[in-house]
């Protein structure tokens, strides 16, 4: 059967395949300590559940508005406004299955076939692959651990071109747990206003900042930048509600309803019953939260002391997020049990197959040299991944 060209060059997401994998492997008994995951593992938290349960008996079993139900909107710019000071309407959001989504419906509203984003490295698996599905182009920036990776702002002004239209902020960072300083952010919003780019800022890890920091969106530097930017965001990360997929996009009044048209031609409402989950989540108490962020916190501390103490493997202490990402470059172009191992994506296989530890190649990433571990499990399991990581590599 016929495959289009744009299908054809599609690859899964690799971190979802080496979660996937791990599962797998789970599943056939095997004692697989999972650091690819890129979920929170606590459970959704029961007041949430709860309002699905009454959404359902509600009667809340119907297509809803496609772009998003009027409560979630106005609990959306609610707390924008309450937490960060922000001033939306509710028409200028669009609800969506997940920020995965939102970010697509992003793309779709905004790229026409050649315009480019500029993407900083190391970056989230989906961000280049759904720019090139919508026609656009990349720019990759490439930033490095022994920076904070803070992008250095004469390269933005060097990459940007005529056919540039957006840059793509990640703060804080998946993969690295980097936070955008203040200063990065005001260099990025002035060369923004300067060559009249859109500024993307996903901040779906906003809630999971550590060390009492709090978070800073480009939105809230100045009005001007506030009007440029397109935040994307989601209950995924902050409630711990993955499966439930309810993200969105806030913007300018005229792209919401541009990206609510799209969905609905595309996917109608997201479910309904997730939203009003969405709704409890950022409506009730908010101490579940403020939890699993300490309990992150303390897993942080202990997996980057534990690597750091595994000769060449260098770790930064990621300010925010559930990731750790080391440079592991001094353990390629090595043989490890007999294998050779010259890439990050072979040194993620052989520690899968090998020693029953799944992480995801810094490769997936657009950064050589760098293995992604999540946090999101427990210290026991911290423990004794790392003492598996460790034979593994002979140190
Ligand atoms: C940086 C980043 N943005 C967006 C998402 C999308 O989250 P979801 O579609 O689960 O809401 C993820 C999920 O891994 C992410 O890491």
């Amino acid at each position: 059967m016929k495959i289009s060209q744009r299908a054809s060059h599609i690859q899964p997401s690799p971190t979802i395949g080496m979660a996937a994998r791990a599962k797998a492997m789970i599943g056939e008994g095997l004692d697989v300590i999972s650091f690819a995951v890129g979920e929170p593992d606590f459970p959704t938290p029961e007041h949430i559940c709860a309002a699905a349960c009454a959404a359902l008996e509600a009667g809340h079993t119907k297509y809803t508005a496609a772009s998003g139900i009027p409560e979630l909107k106005a609990a959306i710019v609610g707390r924008l406004q309450t937490e960060f000071g922000l001033d939306y309407d509710a028409d200028q959001v669009c609800i969506s299955n997940g920020g995965k989504h939102a970010l697509m419906n992003i793309w779709k509203t905004m790229l026409d076939p050649g315009d480019e984003v500029i993407v900083f490295a190391p970056y989230w698996v989906s961000y280049p692959v759904q720019i090139e599905l919508c026609g656009g182009h990349p720019v990759i920036i490439m930033t490095n651990s022994s920076r904070g990776f803070q992008p250095d702002l004469d390269e933005v002004r060097e990459a940007i071109t005529s056919r540039t239209v957006a840059i793509l902020i990640n703060s804080p960072s998946n993969p690295t747990g980097g936070i955008f300083e203040r200063e990065i952010l005001e260099g990025l919003a002035a060369i923004a206003a300067e060559h009249d780019l859109t500024i993307i800022s996903d901040e779906i890890y906003k809630h999971l900042i550590y060390q009492g920091r709090e978070h800073l969106s480009i939105a809230m530097l100045d009005e001007e930048t506030r009007q440029r930017t397109i935040l994307a965001d989601g209950v995924a990360k902050s409630y711990s509600m993955t499966g439930w997929r309810i993200g969105w996009l806030v913007g300018p009044q005229q792209f919401a309803a541009k990206a609510g048209s799209i969905q609905s031609q595309e996917t109608s409402n997201p479910c309904s019953i997730s939203q009003y989950a969405a709704l409890a989540a950022l409506t009730g108490p908010q101490d579940c939260v403020a939890q699993m962020r300490e309990q992150f916190e303390q897993r942080r501390d202990f997996f980057v002391g534990a690597l750091r103490e595994i000769e060449g493997i260098e770790c930064n202490m990621p300010p925010g997020a559930f990731y750790v990402f080391p440079d592991i470059s001094a353990y390629l172009g090595r043989e490890l049990a007999g294998r050779k191992i010259a890439t990050s994506l072979e040194l993620a296989e052989y520690l899968l197959e090998d020693s029953l530890i799944s992480t995801v190649p810094g490769s997936a990433f657009g950064a050589e040299g760098f293995l992604r571990l999540s946090f999101a499990c427990s210290v026991e399991d911290i423990k004794r991944g790392v003492e598996r990581l460790k034979a593994a590599l002979g140190a």
